[in-house]
């Protein structure tokens, strides 16, 4: 199929069902609500969970274009593929019987998989996907992903998130995908590839949404919903292009910001959502509100001097739909304001266009599609398979003093702290339930850390701890143990959390686990750290004192078996830090950072810098060479470098391309990352690598805030070297 025929094709349909729509058909297509606007909270256990009369008000009644999440908010949680299945035919029977057969769409957070439905493949959270340095397993984390939730009867994901993680106590830092510009575009548009395919209406590709557009992920205090002060020229520089990389993509839908930049809530601002979003990046699909956040602009930022205001506000601005959730308001108010002429008709009729195109393009009308069987695409060996190697991939060794790592099979071991015997901890929020912390509804199959350690070991292995992250741990009786032990496996960090929920106000450890670390270190016996939790929380005290350190953050459902595998050297780990993991809580750099950063007393020193991550065997890059010492700056250059394998086992490695702006009219950063390429090698073996760089590497938005290639010198940076080169003016 010709996709730009197919457009047009599809352009024709919509102006036809367009033209004939009536004026609440159209509002009621910006309408979104909750599931629990259907749902029959009494059937809670029921083969059907939805109230027909309640399906039938919402779609028949109030024309509701869409709905989302699980049973039953708050207490959302997963459910049985089957049950989806059937959820999904009444939903779309219902809608079926509307006057003009509009299908609903219905949208799901499924950010490391299909977090609602039981017993999916759940991978590991997006910052360790991004510590994987691989947008092959990004990609098949996509291919997965859009399978399982096809075969739930789904279709619409509200991932991945571009925002990009430079506020490490935000609490959904670890749903970025680190903090570098060039690391989150290429991991999220393989992951929207993977998803999507080429054409999102085949069988099993599912359509994406970029979340949260713009600059939710940077709030000053650090605080979920808080505000971000972002300058013009750092969203253009570090915030949108991302996102401007996810529409080219080809993602059809934006989950709009559910905080304020500069003052203006997400929700309210037109230059964002208008000028920027359709005006310079072209995104034709639809926005969607984030939770109830056209209400918020009313309730909560004072911005509007009523709920309807609000919707005016944010209807101009540009939002096409309302994520109400769990009402009409938004679809009466806002009809109030098209018959009172306060909102254009031809506003209304181009946010219902944009809906309608994307369910075309979606195949939703094309309603005798069999729904995806659940048989060789739902929880396939293939794909566990993949998620245990991205779950591998994923984890950073950061220290190994005197190689204390790989332990030996048979070596005595006592494990404890208190993420080392729960699921949950490796999972994070947006699993199984919204904040991801019923230890209870975990998979029975899947391994804890300690689990996987007496699997794989064939010594002595001991655990000491409670059954939940509370629970206090008898630390004299893990001094006792610990007599008995060659080593101490220490695993420290956070309970899982999302949202608001996961507010904090300092990155230190709680003083329970600083206790039982300072008492296992005390014992004189070897301690491996191993951490897990979504954020960088502050271990240099304890890092500094131990010989091993493993940053596990989120590794997902096989978390614990590839913790195990990299501890007994089943596995030689390859991941590296996509965040600067900082010394003290206050010491909040950037490896991107300026000049200015660079001297003393500000310098850049983090306990491990962004890129950071230890093998078993040992790499070494030489011979960087770049083709040309002179270049157009219309004109790419390519740079090529050698990488060998220089210890004894075989291992691969992310080779990272860092480059310079020598000197330039607005400061530049030290070094930004503009390319990577990770390579597996034998002992001994090298192999060169060759990269291209192109205008748009060298360019910087300029002093008149636009972007621009300053002619001048620039150093490329890999490993040790440095080689320089420059751009003339022609
Ligand atoms: C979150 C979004 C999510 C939405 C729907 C909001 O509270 O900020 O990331 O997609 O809920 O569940």
């Amino acid at each position: 199929m010709n996709a730009q025929e197919t457009n047009k094709e599809i352009e024709s349909k919509v102006k036809n069902l367009l033209s004939e729509m009536t004026l609440e058909e159209k509002v009621g297509q910006m309408t979104q609500v909750d599931f629990a606007v259907i749902g029959a909270p009494e059937k809670q256990n029921a083969d059907n969970p939805i109230d027909q009369t309640k399906l039938q008000d919402a779609i028949l009644t109030h024309h509701v274009g869409s709905i989302l999440n699980a049973p039953y908010t708050p207490a959302n949680k997963a459910q049985f593929i089957e049950i989806w299945r059937k959820m999904m035919q009444t939903v779309q029977a219902v809608a079926a019987k509307s006057r003009l057969k509009i299908p609903v769409i219905y949208g799901i957070d499924a950010i490391h998989g299909a977090t609602y439905t039981q017993n999916s493949v759940l991978f590991p959270q997006a910052i360790n996907m991004a510590a994987t340095f691989n947008p092959e397993l990004s990609f098949k984390e996509g291919e997965i992903t859009a399978r399982e939730l096809r075969s739930s009867g789904l279709q619409w994901n509200f991932s991945p998130v571009l925002d990009i993680g430079r506020q490490p106590l935000w609490p959904r830092l670890w749903e970025t995908y680190g903090e570098d510009v060039h690391l989150v575009t290429v991991l999220g548009t393989s992951y929207i590839k993977g998803h999507q395919g080429d054409d999102f209406s085949a069988p099993n590709k599912a359509l994406t949404c970029l979340k949260h557009y713009v600059g939710y992920s940077f709030p000053i205090n650090g605080k979920d919903r808080t505000p971000a002060w972002i300058g013009e020229r750092m969203l253009r520089e570090y915030f949108l292009p991302t996102f401007e990389a996810g529409v080219k993509a080809g993602s059809p839908t934006i989950m709009v910001n559910s905080s304020e930049v500069d003052g203006i809530p997400g929700h309210a601002n037109y230059q964002y959502l208008t000028t920027i979003l359709r005006g310079e990046m072209g995104f034709k699909g639809f926005t969607v509100s984030d939770w109830a956040d056209i209400k918020n602009l009313y309730t909560r930022d004072k911005l509007a001097a009523s709920e309807k205001e609000a919707v005016k506000i944010a209807v101009m601005a540009g939002i096409d739909m309302s994520m109400v959730p769990f009402d009409f308001s938004f679809y009466e108010l806002l009809l109030d304001l098209v018959k009172a002429g306060e909102v254009p008709l031809s506003r209304i009729d181009e946010a219902v266009s944009r809906i309608l195109m994307v369910k075309y393009q979606a195949g939703l009308f094309d309603s005798n599609t069999p729904v995806l069987p659940v048989e060789g695409n739902f929880a396939t060996a293939e794909a566990i398979e993949t998620n245990r190697q991205a779950a591998r991939e994923s984890i950073v060794l950061a220290k190994n003093a005197n190689n204390i790592l790989p332990l030996k099979k048979d070596a005595s071991i006592l494990v404890t702290g208190p993420t080392a015997n729960l699921l949950s901890v490796m999972n994070g929020g947006w699993t199984i339930t919204w904040q991801g912390d019923e230890e209870s509804l975990y998979p029975q199959d899947k391994l804890t850390v300690f689990e996987a350690i007496q699997k794989k070991s064939t010594g002595k292995v001991t655990y000491v701890g409670g059954n939940s992250f509370a629970d206090k741990i008898d630390i004299q009786k893990a001094v006792e143990e610990a007599k008995n032990h060659d080593t101490i496996v220490l695993c420290l960090g956070e309970k899982p959390y999302t949202e608001t929920a996961g507010n904090i106000d300092s990155l230190n450890l709680d003083q329970v686990q600083l206790d039982l670390a300072n008492a296992m270190i005390a014992t004189g016996k070897p301690v491996i750290l191993v951490t897990l939790g979504g954020r960088p929380r502050i271990i240099t005290a304890i890092a500094e004192q131990v010989p091993g350190v493993i940053l596990g953050f989120l590794p997902g459902m096989e978390g614990g078996e590839a913790i195990a595998d990299i501890l007994y050297g089943n596995y030689n780990p390859d991941g590296k830090l996509p965040i600067s993991y900082p010394r003290n809580t206050n010491d909040i750099v950037m490896y991107d950072h300026k000049p200015i950063e660079a001297y003393e007393p500000n310098a850049y020193k983090p306990l491990y810098p962004f890129g950071h991550g230890l093998s078993y065997t040992a790499f070494q890059t030489s011979g960087l060479t770049v083709e040309k010492d002179k270049i157009n700056r219309d004109e790419n250059i390519n740079i090529t470098v050698n990488v060998k394998n220089t210890g004894s086992l075989k291992g691969k490695e992310t080779v990272l391309l860092y480059l310079n702006d020598v000197a330039a009219s607005v400061t530049r950063p030290n070094k930004q990352l503009k390319a990577f390429k990770k390579i597996e090698l034998d002992p001994g073996q090298s192999e060169k690598l060759s990269f291209t760089l192109t205008p748009y590497d060298f360019s910087f938005i300029g002093v008149d805030l636009k972007r621009i290639v300053e002619p001048g010198d620039f150093k490329v940076m890999v490993g040790n070297e440095a080689v320089k080169f420059s751009v003339t003016k022609k």
